[in-house]
């Protein structure tokens, strides 16, 4: 029997990104990747809540499906992933042509969960195992390009109590992935060609199993080229870690750690555990140890409460940091999370908007004035593919995580950035953006 094919749509973060890997791996016997949705037998969309904006999205997409479910009426339509999570049963009474919503634990069931969709069950499954249930995704996935940069889950969920944050009550408690696992896992996709490993999980410093610590864990895999982890909670970062970054050669300068606001009464509110100061405290005691380290950050603006005092002093934040990247959203309530339930959502739209742009003005400024550093000078870039804006240029990361675009003038014949040996350049850098680098090999 042919295989059938299935179409899966991402939106959202890494940890998406990592999901849809395993949710191929998990119909990889049955069905294979498909990029065009009218060819499909199966579409699954694969959800972020993380922001209202983001669940907006996947409804009209929805929308937009209807009439194809009536020209295939055997198309199964499924929703997993964050948006899933949280509005279950909810979903299929409201999209008649959805036939299956399913959570993060139930991607190793997916096969039976649209055999049984096929069979006319329309159902939610969304409940929370105890087990952390992944196994090797990406190097076992026929039909997924094998990459230069692999994500390798290695914790699900988080415990935190950030008042607006809704990724507790879609992931879940803390689940940890076995220590053998995860290095087996590096070590597969690394012998497939990827250069470095991305260590993924919504707070991933707070990793630890019976066998090993985070620290550990990194320790155990000086084998990969390049090693990164996303994303870090301030308070997790030990002073271990920190030194780990100093000595350990193949972890990555580059930490991306949160900070959301920069005014104590904000941070309070947020419950995100530390004030402004200690917060600055800590990455002055990364850049004493590893002083090419590049911070990158989050930033909410509109935070229920937030007068133009607190806004101030998140700006004034972002420039005492002179962080290397900012990310920055405008606060959106998210249902059932302690923000939504507390506070009003009392900073009007307009001034969302006008505090989000201002944290785009300052941080671009910032951000063009430390790479207008790099000028004239070499980086080691790892090769990823060709530019998305223009496929004469290639494009990579230096280890700092900085894009650099640049021209392959001496790329040997026969240049396959799929070949470890060859997918490491030094590239002179010769102008930049607020967000890039450009340059020669
Ligand atoms: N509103 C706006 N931004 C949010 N984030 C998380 N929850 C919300 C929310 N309710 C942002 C935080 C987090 C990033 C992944 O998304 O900055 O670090
Ligand atoms: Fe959400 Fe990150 Fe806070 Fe966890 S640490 S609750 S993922 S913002």
């Amino acid at each position: 029997m042919s295989p059938k094919n299935v179409f899966i749509k991402t939106y959202g973060c890494q940890m998406n990104v990592y999901d849809t890997q395993r949710m191929l791996k998990s119909l990889s016997s049955h069905y294979q990747m498909t990029e065009d949705i009218e060819a499909a037998d199966v579409v699954l969309f694969n959800t972020c809540s993380v922001r209202e904006k983001a669940e907006h999205k996947i409804m009209s997409a929805l929308g937009e499906l209807k009439p194809l479910k009536k020209k295939k009426p055997y198309l199964v339509v499924g929703v997993g992933g964050c948006v899933a999570t949280q509005n279950a049963d909810k979903l299929l009474k409201k999209v008649p042509h959805l036939d299956l919503v399913f959570g993060v634990d139930q991607i190793e069931d997916l096969p039976q969960l649209i055999h049984n969709a096929k069979n006319g069950q329309r159902k939610s499954e969304t409940s929370f195992k105890q087990e952390y249930s992944f196994y090797a995704v990406n190097s076992l996935v026929e039909n997924v390009p094998k990459l230069v940069s692999s994500f390798v889950s290695v914790i699900q969920g988080c415990e935190k109590p950030c008042t607006f944050c809704i990724v507790p009550t879609t992931r879940g408690f803390e689940k940890s992935r076995s220590h053998q696992e995860v290095i087996q896992e590096a070590r597969s996709l690394v012998g497939a060609g990827s250069c470095e490993i991305v260590l993924l999980g919504q707070n991933v410093n707070a990793y630890r199993t019976k066998e090993a610590t985070f620290e550990e864990l990194v320790a155990s895999l000086d084998f990969v080229p390049r090693l990164r982890y996303i994303t870090s909670h301030p308070n997790d970062v030990s002073d271990e870690m920190i030194r780990i970054h100093r000595d350990q050669k193949n972890l990555c300068e580059h930490i991306h750690m949160p900070i959301q606001a920069g005014s104590n009464r904000t941070l309070k509110r947020m419950v995100r555990l530390y004030s402004r100061e200690e917060y600055m405290d800590k990455i002055k005691k990364i850049r004493e140890e590893v002083s090419t380290i590049a911070i990158t950050t989050d930033i909410i603006v509109g935070f229920p409460g937030e007068t133009d005092q607190d806004f101030e002093e998140t700006l004034s934040a972002i420039e005492e940091a002179q962080f290397d990247h900012v990310f920055a959203f405008k606060y959106s309530p998210r249902p059932g999370t302690p923000s939504k339930e507390k506070f009003s959502d009392d900073v009007p739209e307009n001034l969302k908007n006008e505090r989000l742009q201002r944290v785009f003005d300052v941080s671009e400024k910032m951000h063009l004035a430390q790479n207008q550093s790099y000028v004239g000078k070499k980086v080691e870039v790892l090769v990823e593919g060709p530019s998305k804006n223009n496929p004469k240029k290639l494009t990579g990361r230096t280890r700092n995580n900085k894009i650099v675009n640049f021209i392959g003038k001496n790329l040997p014949d026969g240049f396959k950035i799929k070949n470890n040996a060859k997918s490491f350049v030094n590239v002179v850098i010769h102008d930049v953006t607020p967000h890039s680098l450009n340059g020669c090999y």
